[in-house]
């Protein structure tokens, strides 16, 4: 078969050659085919320019020239693996562990690894061989990633209707899902305590509790920040129980929230952090930095060995993103951008809710730090309930209409997660204001018939 460049006939063709388990973006309204980056943006292979509001992998940028530099002068030199020494591997280790407090920074060791969910299944190999104990606790709607084990410990998947069809036990034999504390609602008994399920749960399971997963700010769940003092005294109860606290800040790492770890914010110490997906730039390229204590005892069992992890190419790229964030300052930067996208969209919700009220579609909830926010959309101002059909025709109609490339999360997916490249600025936070004003101003009442878009 010759290979399509037009969307529709590639879109058949990826379906034939793959499994439908794949998803892709506007596939019902209109797929993508995206030939180029640059910076914020994503260019089509029409030439149109699409401001991209919701790759967080290329954190400082599609295509940016010091990752590109780095990686091509690399790669024309030396890929390889880590068995033989290499300076740019250390190099990247301990530049990564001077971005922790300055009271870890002694004290931890780094694993280089390739995804995410690598990093996590790691840090859950590493919490049951520190602890000797096998369970675990979760946040309810978390994601940890897509392998057998990391899926276990990802309420957003196991708690999915369809996830029985994967033949899997659900819940997962020794994982433990909480609540979300932010996300209890007036009537909930975990309202007034919302860490009483998890006492209740380290006292049932003491000395056998491995880890309690937390993402530092959870994203899949629609960039839910813990309320002040959770986590403080969720890690007290876990510690107390004889588990170790991992923070996942594949997300939420490496300055997306103003601070180097979204940790930072609730003024918690964890035992083990995960990175990934900025650390590349759209390399392969994540960690596991851990107590060293907690890595020595993965010594004691066989040979780790990861035949990509920490390569040469990946490791030039992430020296190449941490020397540039910290060049460019783009942690301040991201949050002076962020604060003013979340006071315009905050004005927004205001004015459309006072002048407005009769719209079908209304902003509930603005909500994040840094470059991390959430936007809920609600049918109603005065009873609000999600807006699910509505967020998702908003997201057809600002890719379509303003050529804004968005996501919808959460359990109803009627949250758009921004999370953009870094380099995004005050200019493209008002256009993407603009446009939702515009687009909300112009939703239709009755959306029967209007075809959802998966994002
Ligand atoms: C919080 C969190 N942890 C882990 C992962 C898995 O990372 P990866 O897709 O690189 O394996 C993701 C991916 O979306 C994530 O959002």
């Amino acid at each position: 078969m010759e290979i399509s460049h037009e969307p529709q006939r590639l879109h058949a063709q990826r379906r034939a050659l793959t499994s439908a388990a794949l998803s892709v973006s506007y596939a019902t309204s209109a797929p993508l085919v995206i030939i180029r980056g640059t910076g914020c943006y994503l260019i089509d292979h029409a030439g149109q320019a699409y401001l991209d509001t919701r790759n967080n992998v290329p954190h400082l940028g599609h295509c940016h020239p010091a990752v590109v530099r780095a990686v091509q002068q690399q790669v024309a030199t030396l890929n390889t693996n880590s068995r033989y020494l290499h300076p740019t591997y250390n190099d990247l280790c301990q530049r990564l562990l001077t971005t922790l407090p300055p009271a870890l920074r002694d004290q931890y060791v780094v694993f280089l690894v390739n995804s995410g969910s690598e990093a996590n299944d790691l840090a859950l190999r590493l919490a049951r061989a520190h602890t000797g104990a096998q369970h675990v606790a979760v946040l309810d709607h978390a994601y940890h990633g897509n392998t057998t084990a990391t899926l276990e410990l990802s309420p957003y998947k196991f708690l999915h209707p369809r996830y029985s069809a994967l033949g899997q036990p659900s819940p997962p034999t020794h994982t433990h899902v909480l609540p979300v504390p932010s996300a209890a609602r007036p009537g909930d008994p975990t309202r007034a305590d919302p860490l009483r399920p998890l006492r209740h749960l380290c006292d049932q399971y003491d000395r056998q509790l491995a880890a309690l997963f937390v993402e530092s700010g959870m994203s899949v769940a629609s960039v839910i920040l813990p309320p002040p003092h959770y986590f403080q005294a969720a890690f007290a109860a876990v510690r107390a129980a004889g588990g170790l606290c991992v923070c996942d800040e594949v997300q939420t790492g490496l300055g997306r929230t103003g601070a180097w770890y979204a940790f930072e914010w609730a003024d918690v110490t964890p035992d083990i952090i995960t990175l990934g997906k900025p650390m590349g730039n759209g390399m392969p390229l994540a960690a596991v930095l851990c107590h060293r204590d907690i890595g020595a005892t993965l010594a004691r069992g066989p040979e780790y060995f990861n035949t990509f992890g920490g390569n040469t190419v990946s490791c030039a790229a992430g020296l190449a993103v941490l020397e540039t964030l910290e060049a460019d300052n783009l942690l301040a930067h991201a949050t002076r951008v962020g604060a003013h996208l979340m006071s315009c969209l905050c004005k927004l919700q205001a004015s459309l809710a006072q002048q407005h009220p009769e719209l079908p579609c209304h902003i509930g909830d603005v909500r994040g730090r840094g470059l991390f926010v959430g936007v809920e959309f609600v049918t109603h101002i005065q009873h609000p309930t999600p807006a699910t059909q509505a967020a998702s025709h908003l997201c057809t109609q600002l890719r379509l209409q303003h050529h804004i490339l968005t996501s919808l999360d959460g359990p109803h997916d009627n949250v758009m997660v921004i999370k953009p490249p870094m380099c995004f600025g005050i200019r493209e936070a008002n256009q993407l204001v603009r446009a939702l004003r515009a687009e909300l101003l112009a939703m239709p009442v009755d959306l029967t018939g209007v075809a959802p878009t998966p994002t």
